[in-house]
């Protein structure tokens, strides 16, 4: 089921048409994580029981007196904590820590010895692909807006894992960074949801209902990237199976955003545990590629043409050839490179360090005024990326809430998994009416057959009474069972039997 889902997803934003799926090391450098701002802000607030030494996140534990306890800041979590001292969910006694800030990311050492080096297993996907920036451009041609995606494994040391496969410490992401000139406005056609009326709950006010394009309009979606991504991702949920009465939009407040984000919408799917986060389409700005280019000093841009070249006037310094010539000899020329970079409010004599990492410096006779006029037919920028990041887990888990049925046959409780044909983990399942006179040899071969058809998954069942083998088909959510019968051996066609409606209709086996 997962991997349907997996692949479902993907094949839904490679209609984007312009996105390519990665895949990169789960474990990654220090360097990386530090430079992505992870080291110093991926936390959660961590308070632990005086008596059982239980941890707990200060946030959950003050869910019942505050309305987003994830917004608050260390201090106002710590009074609202002494106010209202919450009983710990391990013991029930009330005697909290001091609040702390709780690194979420395993660490690890990659390689052995002296020669070990720290490391992280990734709490994101996301930073692969922004190292991998340079080498998507030249594979894009240069052209943005372009995409890359990738489904795996991320990693995040829970302080309380809990609820089942809602928060878990090792769990399957899928996201997608999709890279634009903030200057050029992408194709954001929001048209396709023209009809559909969005619940979104725009920054701690009240909810509203409208379709993108309106929301746009009025200003409560701010970027048209960010909600075409939401229409994408409600079209992948209702396709995946999800209820779409029980989903919502929920921006997050200013103070909940990640450390990255600029803005950021959360698609929220309500099932057995309340309304919970599934899906998290983040506007990261020029966050990630900006951090990585300072880090490693290494250029993460794109470049736009202008329409036309533009011409400025430098008005900077530039060396005095008679006496800097003589006091510079061989390194002149990057002194001049460097002098001419300076601004003109610099004051000599002034220490510059050179491009071959000497430090030189220059004294007020070095130099002159040099104006100048710089003629461009272009720049470079940093691209911004809208990141919609999806838990697949999470997502998992609501597909079979909302899917599960429990109905009453023939006076008994009946329980049917109403799972999306695009998510059932077994398509199709087979039955001989009985395992005799031929009829389980020809019910066999079409189950064979359909084995052999890529990416159908048939399952054969002969035990048990034909009514037990469609409640068990049912149970685990098979769209259509095909049953062999004695008719079968007459003339050739057997019945096809509908999940949902229980219908039954005979069709001939070679039009199956
Ligand atoms: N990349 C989004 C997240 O880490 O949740």
């Amino acid at each position: 089921m997962r991997s349907k889902i997996n692949q479902a997803w993907i094949d839904h934003w490679l209609g984007l048409g312009n996105v390519v799926e990665l895949s990169c090391p789960t474990v990654t450098p220090y360097a990386v994580l530090e430079a992505s701002g992870h080291v110093g802000e991926f936390s959660d607030f961590m308070t632990q029981c005086g008596s059982c030494q239980e941890a707990s996140r200060a946030d959950s534990l003050l869910e019942a007196h505050h309305p987003n306890p994830d917004a608050l800041k260390r201090d106002e979590l710590q009074s609202l904590l002494e106010a209202e001292k919450p009983p710990c969910p391990a013991c029930g006694m009330t005697d909290w820590s001091e609040i702390l800030a709780q690194n979420l990311m395993f660490n690890t050492t990659i390689g052995a010895g002296a020669s070990g080096r720290p490391g992280f297993l990734r709490p994101e996907t996301a930073q692969g692909m922004f190292t991998s920036f340079n080498a998507l451009y030249r594979h894009f041609r240069e052209r943005l807006p372009f995409g890359a995606m990738q489904v795996g494994k991320g990693y995040r040391n829970e302080i309380a894992p809990r609820q089942g496969m809602i928060r878990l410490r090792e769990f399957n992401m899928a996201e997608l960074e999709y890279f634009i000139d903030p200057e050029s406005p992408a194709d954001d056609d929001l048209s396709a949801w023209d009809t559909v009326s969005f619940a979104l709950v725009p920054d701690g006010k009240k909810p509203v209902e409208m379709t993108l394009e309106v929301a746009c309009q009025q200003g409560v979606i701010r970027h048209a990237t960010v909600a075409r991504f939401m229409g994408i991702t409600y079209d992948f949920l209702a396709k995946v199976g999800i209820d779409m009465n029980r989903v919502r939009f929920r921006q997050h407040e200013s103070d909940e955003m990640a450390h990255y984000a600029m803005d950021c919408w959360d698609a929220e799917i309500e099932g057995s545990f309340g309304w919970i986060e599934c899906v998290g389409i983040a506007h990261r700005g020029c966050y990630d590629l900006e951090s990585h280019e300072k880090a490693t000093g290494k250029s993460l841009r794109a470049r736009r043409e202008f329409d036309e070249p533009r011409t400025t006037l430098v008005d900077a310094w530039t060396i005095d050839g008679a006496t800097a010539g003589p006091a510079f000899k061989a390194l002149a020329g990057q002194v001049k490179a460097t002098v001419e970079g300076l601004p003109k409010s610099t004051t000599f004599p002034a220490t510059v360090a050179l491009e071959n990492g000497e430090t030189v410096v220059i004294e007020p006779e070095h130099v002159k005024p040099n104006q100048r006029t710089l003629k461009e037919t272009g720049e470079w920028y940093i691209p911004h990326v809208v990141e919609p990041a999806f838990g697949i887990d999470r997502i998992i888990w609501h597909v079979l809430d909302h899917a599960y049925a429990e109905q009453e046959k023939n006076g008994e409780a009946y329980t049917v998994m109403q799972l999306a044909p695009a998510v059932a983990p077994v398509d199709i399942a087979v039955f001989p009416l009985f395992e005799k006179e031929g009829m389980d040899d020809a019910a066999a071969k079409i189950h064979q057959r359909l084995c052999g058809r890529p990416g159908t998954v048939s399952m054969y069942d002969g035990s048990g009474s034909i009514g037990r083998r469609y409640a068990r088909a049912d149970e685990i959510g098979v769209p259509q069972c095909i049953t062999v019968d004695h008719q079968t051996l007459q003339d050739g066609t057997v019945t096809l039997r509908e999940r949902d409606t229980g219908e039954q209709v005979r069709v001939p086996m070679d039009s199956l």
